[in-house]
């Protein structure tokens, strides 16, 4: 009989090794250390160097992850990205796939922004539940340093660089409990990364619309409202999908934006504060990173434990929200 459960068998991540202290940016901007920490909870963020790479960061991660789950790069069927921010708008993931050596796995990109590494396990995971594929790596990585409006101080003390990633198994006893996914384009405009072209006639009646992107540009106050009302309701869901209770899950591994976002989700939820993984004083909102970066950091510090459930949510840019309850470990 074939497996068709899922198991997350291994962690990895990697950050910039260059950090920006809030205090820094008092030079850029007109904020402080003491609005940073207590609106966000952030107190510094990583940012790639102009010699890293999405590529980089993100092989990094897998490599990490790949060695934990214990399998060989050429064993990878399936490579899935999850990125706004890749190196090559026609995709990062078969860089990433040769940088490995994943010799059989296809590898393409997913883009649900901060949402991105929800959207990519659940993703995942249909692929192995219908027995398409046994070993998938999922990466989340994004370099949001690129597209950020240094001189807006509304956005820029928000975000940070970095990759996250995690190998996903069939086995024979499915650790995916239960997930739920959400996207709201009619509230896209509370948050954008929008392109901005500049008509060009190429030849008289026939234009093209050449451009670049715009740097992002966000309501802060519509997704924090967002994100309080809509986490707490799709972990819930979630949950019930689960046929678990709150108070069943060991440990609560949100999208890490802004640390009153994580206590008022714990609170509606009454998750104590304990159970609440938090690294963003760190790193900063690393977008679709962020999730698998708290989570690796967790597994390595021992805090999260084979057999532990996990409830996670990503939300963000589109709009879209997500979550899974899953069971850390083979
Ligand atoms: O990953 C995607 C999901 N994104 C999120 O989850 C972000 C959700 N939103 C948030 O986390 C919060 O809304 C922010 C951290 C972005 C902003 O916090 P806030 O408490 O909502 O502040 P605010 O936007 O209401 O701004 C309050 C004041 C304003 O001044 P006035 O109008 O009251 O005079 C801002 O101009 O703070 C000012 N302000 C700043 N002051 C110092 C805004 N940014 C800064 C800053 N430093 N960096």
């Amino acid at each position: 009989m074939q497996n068709l459960g899922i198991a997350i068998t291994g962690s990895g991540s990697a950050t910039p090794a260059t950090s920006l202290h809030n205090q820094r940016l008092t030079e850029l901007v007109e904020t402080s250390d003491e609005w940073i920490t207590t609106r966000t909870g952030i107190r510094q963020r990583r940012l790639a160097q102009p010699t890293e790479s999405l590529k980089s960061l993100a092989s990094e991660a897998s490599r990490q992850a790949i060695a934990a789950s214990g399998i060989k790069a050429e064993e990878i069927d399936l490579i899935l990205l999850a990125t706004s921010t890749p190196d090559d708008l026609f995709g990062s993931a078969c860089q990433i796939q040769a940088e490995l050596g994943a010799i059989r796995a296809v590898a393409f990109d997913l883009t649900a922004a901060c949402s991105g590494f929800i959207f990519g396990l659940v993703t995942a995971a249909q692929y192995i539940r219908t027995g398409v594929y046994q070993n998938v790596l999922l990466i989340g990585a994004d370099i949001l340093s690129r597209w950020v409006d240094w001189q807006d101080r509304r956005t820029c003390v928000l975000f940070g660089d970095g990759a996250g990633a995690v190998v996903l198994q069939a086995s024979k006893c499915d650790r995916l409990l239960g997930f739920a996914l959400k996207s709201d384009g009619t509230q896209n405009g509370c948050l954008n990364l929008p392109y901005q072209a500049t008509p060009r006639e190429l030849l008289p009646g026939v234009k093209v619309a050449q451009g670049t992107y715009q740097p992002i540009d966000m309501n802060g106050k519509e997704v924090y409202r967002f994100a309080a009302q809509k986490v707490p309701e799709i972990i819930d869901k979630a949950l019930f999908q689960a046929n678990l209770s709150v108070d069943q899950i060991d440990w609560l591994v949100l999208h890490q934006a802004n640390q009153r976002i994580l206590d008022t989700v714990a609170q509606r939820l009454n998750i104590p504060e304990h159970k609440v993984i938090s690294n963003l004083a760190h790193y900063g909102n690393t977008s679709a990173a962020s999730i698998p970066l708290a989570l690796d950091e967790a597994v390595r510090q021992g805090k999260i434990k084979p057999n532990d459930i996990i409830a996670t949510s990503g939300f963000g840019a589109g709009l879209t929200w997500g979550a899974a309850i899953f069971q850390w470990g083979r």
